[in-house]
């Protein structure tokens, strides 16, 4: 039997050619940079699964571990009725360990990666016949409309792992206020948030032994290498991922051992030894660090949860 979601085309720019545009902008820089969402091409997305099990990337155990523990208490703040939104929806693991707690009148799946998005909201339609599934493929960085029937009385937007943390603090709060505007007063925010902690636990999650992170992080130089007229060589780079105390976040690079120079389309970069390509930021929050950004976009706390050691919290939050 074929199982239906609801699918709400939106105007997304299309993903090869916001990548040319930005790969261009962002490789004439200085430093050279690249937003961490071009990571998620499909071969990304399988990357990105793979590291959420390695053993040093403790972020997706332990939230799991914090919402499998917390789920009747949130579908009691959720209430009945509830519609859950799932912002960046990738594989759809986590929203698994609410749904049967929560019981929701429909569930929401958002997510930039259309591909993904489709084949993991068929594998919970299918799991869950009693559930109204939509998804929408948006770029939710950006000021989105989502699809009012998917949106019912009661909206739980969740956006789990830690995702908050790929957005500089500016942006973090962008995003929050955008989010206010699209949810009405009164709905739920739960929300994964990762902590800052011992700089040895942080720098291992993102320098698993297994090499997948590596993986990952030059799996984007092919992607640019597939997609756009380029000769850059993903083997002449290397993957590079540290602690940043003063701005409290990890950052990933891509460093380039020797002097190169690299085409993208008909334009020229050159690279001097050592010099590297920042892919990504992963910022770390104090409880009271988030709550406080949080409150500026017009979202109170009502309830925190974090595993005893500490590493990861979630945040519920309710819209004022
Ligand atoms: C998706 N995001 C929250 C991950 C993180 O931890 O910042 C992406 C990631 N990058 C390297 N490992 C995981």
């Amino acid at each position: 039997m074929a199982l239906a979601i609801r699918f709400h085309e939106q105007q997304v720019q299309p993903d090869s050619e916001s990548l040319r545009q930005e790969s261009l902008v962002g490789f004439a820089a200085t430093p050279k940079s690249i937003s961490p969402k071009f990571f998620y091409d499909r071969r990304g997305s399988e990357l990105f699964e793979q590291i959420c099990q390695q053993p040093e990337y403790y972020p997706t155990r332990t939230e799991e571990m914090i919402l499998r523990l917390a789920r009747q208490q949130i579908a009691e703040l959720a209430g009945r009725d509830a519609s859950l939104v799932e912002l960046g929806s990738g594989a759809s693991r986590k929203v698994r360990l609410l749904l049967e707690a929560l019981h929701p009148s429909s569930y929401l799946g958002v997510d930039i990666s259309r591909d993904f998005l489709l084949s993991s909201t068929h594998r919970l339609a299918a799991d869950y016949p009693w559930l109204d599934v939509h998804a929408t493929c948006t770029d939710f960085s950006q000021p989105m409309q989502l699809p009012s029937e998917a949106m019912g009385k009661h909206p739980l937007a969740f956006f789990p792992g830690s995702s908050i943390g790929n957005f500089t603090p500016d942006d973090a709060l962008a995003f929050l206020r955008n989010l206010h505007a699209t949810l009405p007063a009164g709905a739920g925010l739960l929300i994964g948030v990762d902590l800052v902690k011992d700089t040895a636990v942080l720098e291992r999650a993102y320098n698993d032994q297994a090499g997948v992170t590596a993986a990952f992080n030059l799996n984007l130089l092919q992607r640019i290498r597939n997609e756009l007229d380029s000769d850059i060589d993903p083997t002449r780079f290397q993957h590079r991922a540290f602690f940043n105390k003063a701005e409290s976040r990890i950052e990933m690079h891509l460093v380039s051992p020797e002097a190169q120079t690299v085409w993208i389309e008909d334009q020229c970069f050159d690279f001097a030894a050592g010099e590297t390509l920042h892919t990504e930021n992963s910022y770390k929050y104090t409880p009271a660090s988030f709550r406080d950004l949080a409150g500026q976009a017009g979202f109170s706390a009502v309830a925190m949860w974090m595993d005893p050691a500490r590493l990861f919290s979630v945040h519920y939050l309710q819209r004022d």
